[in-house]
């Protein structure tokens, strides 16, 4: 049984789709505590349901990354969990912090990795006149949002849609794929080698998993 910490920083809808995959058995890990930088954060909540150690540490009082990124280590470390899944945790994190973590860090973000790194993703995609989108689940490095892809989802985007309608249908993939690769990590398929992604010994290619 592998141990995860999830960092938050809104509403924690994929903290939901985790917490419930660990309880259903389908994810054979435990999360030990989810931490957030915003004390408002409803995915606090939802891990008090869950029964979860919820806990706030907030970036506001430290005067820098490095300062913040080096406390939110040791309340991670103090649950040593084999597994730190960043879910909407919306801080760009020090290279210090993704070092310490290489290879036991996970993000999803809401987009086709490579494209549309940063925010406004949804859109974005819209702007550029793009039918295709979704959501990614990459390891972290040290280059922002461009850690090697491990699975995709993609949505169709129709003409009248707008962002709203899009990152409904985003996250709706996003608590299908987050969990699955949550599950291959912990049932130890899924590693890191540098630049790539690997499961079950294979290298998977820049768009993860297919
Ligand atoms: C998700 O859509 C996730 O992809 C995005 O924040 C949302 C969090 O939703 N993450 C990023 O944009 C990271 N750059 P949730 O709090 O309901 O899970």
């Amino acid at each position: 049984m592998k141990s995860i910490v999830v960092l938050i920083s809104g509403s924690g809808s994929n903290l939901q789709a985790i917490l419930d995959a660990c309880s259903a058995g389908f994810i054979p890990g435990q999360v030990k505590a989810v931490i957030s930088n915003k004390a408002a954060a409803f995915g606090l909540k939802r891990a008090e349901t869950a029964g979860v150690a919820a806990q706030v540490l907030s970036h506001k009082g430290y005067d820098n990354r490095e300062d913040y990124d080096a406390a939110l280590v040791q309340l991670i470390d103090s649950h040593q969990p084999d597994l730190v899944v960043l879910a909407g945790f919306m801080r760009i994190l020090t290279p210090a912090f993704v070092a310490h973590y290489q290879g036991r860090l996970l993000n999803i973000h809401p987009s086709l990795l490579p494209k549309y790194q940063g925010l406004n993703t949804h859109q974005r995609a819209i702007e550029a006149g793009d039918s295709e989108h979704g959501c990614s689940v990459h390891f972290v490095t040290a280059e922002l949002d461009g850690g090697p892809v491990v699975l995709q989802a993609k949505v169709p985007i129709f003409p009248e849609d707008d962002a709203e309608l899009v990152a409904a249908r985003v996250h709706e993939q996003e608590h299908r794929i987050y969990p699955l690769v949550v599950r291959w990590f912990c049932q130890q398929r899924l590693q890191q080698s540098a630049d790539q992604a690997l499961l079950d010994g294979q290298v998977l290619s820049e768009y993860g998993y297919a």
